[in-house]
């Protein structure tokens, strides 16, 4: 099992890309970030613009993306499921960073679920035949053991898991296919994100589970911040790294699946049928 203190990958990166001089020894990779309108994407999309890189956002709902109107980002409407459309915002030279995740109401057990797996597999096609290189795809530290027992509890917090467990299965699927794609990729494992000014504070395990006394709760902005450090290496090609912090999850505060289920509701109606409505 690897650790690594994020403050310490970012100073790993900058020494590899400064140069004796003390300048950029090369410019770091333009990049396409898929599932623009995503939580995570703002801070992927700002600190990317302010590193240099040209940023093309794909979205299905383009209006969404922020930053919009920045010079070096290009805005695109796409959807994973209709290949043309991922084709459309590579050139062949991008680092593709997939963000995808379904909008599912998770008080409603999900009947079925492949956007990981097929849109993953679009992307890597569309990539194969535009000529980009290296695919980041975003699955989550709950792929890794996928619930097989109902819970007890009915509340929201006991069912989550449960209700989305075939959300799950098809990241773990994803997983499993990504060998077979063809291409140089990692697999980002976050913990539960929130908004909150960058805490430096990241801790990592590759290919297997939390590091002791790691608690779940990443900001977006570490998030991002190792996103990116990730573009122009090569340190964890081909493993699943899990993304975990040292601030432990608590109910209802840092935790807060009722906030995130509004803000998913705010976003559109959700996809996995009319009964999302019911409580
Ligand atoms: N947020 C967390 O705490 C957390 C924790 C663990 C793992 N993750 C995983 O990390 C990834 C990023 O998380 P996030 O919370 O930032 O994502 P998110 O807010 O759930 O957004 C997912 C994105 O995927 C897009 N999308 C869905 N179906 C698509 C399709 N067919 N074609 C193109 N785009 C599509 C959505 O578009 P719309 O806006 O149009 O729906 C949205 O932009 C996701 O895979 C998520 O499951 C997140």
């Amino acid at each position: 099992m690897v650790y690594l203190n994020l403050k310490r990958a970012a100073v790993l990166m900058t020494a590899l890309l400064l140069g004796a001089s003390g300048a950029w020894a090369a410019s770091p990779s333009n990049i396409v970030v898929i599932g623009a309108t995503a939580q995570s994407a703002p801070e992927i999309i700002k600190q990317a613009l302010a590193q240099g890189r040209k940023v093309t956002a794909l979205a299905r709902r383009p209006e969404a993306v922020a930053s919009a109107g920045q010079a070096n980002l290009k805005i695109i409407k796409g959807d994973v499921r209709e290949p043309a459309s991922i084709e459309s915002a590579l050139t062949g030279k991008e680092v593709v960073i997939s963000l995808i995740g379904p909008r599912v109401d998770p008080r409603v057990e999900l009947e079925s679920m492949d956007l990981y797996t097929v849109g993953t597999a679009n992307i890597a096609a569309a990539m194969k035949k535009k000529g980009n290189k290296k695919l980041i795809v975003t699955s989550s530290i709950g792929a890794e053991h996928v619930v097989t027992e109902k819970p007890k509890g009915t509340e929201l917090r006991d069912m989550w898991l449960w209700n989305g467990r075939k959300l799950y299965a098809d990241m773990s699927a994803m997983e499993k296919m990504m060998p077979g794609l063809g291409l140089p990729y990692i697999i980002l494992r976050p913990g539960f994100m929130i908004e909150q000014p960058a805490a430096n504070n990241i801790k990592i395990a590759v290919d297997n589970t939390a590091p002791k006394g790691a608690g779940p709760i990443v900001t977006f902005a570490d998030f991002a911040g190792f996103v990116l450090a990730q573009v122009d290496s090569d340190q964890y090609n081909g493993k699943a790294v899990s993304i975990f912090s040292d601030i432990q999850s608590e109910w209802g505060k840092n935790l807060d699946f009722d906030a995130m289920l509004k803000m998913r509701q705010s976003q559109g109606p959700m996809e996995n049928g009319p009964a999302a409505a019911k409580k």
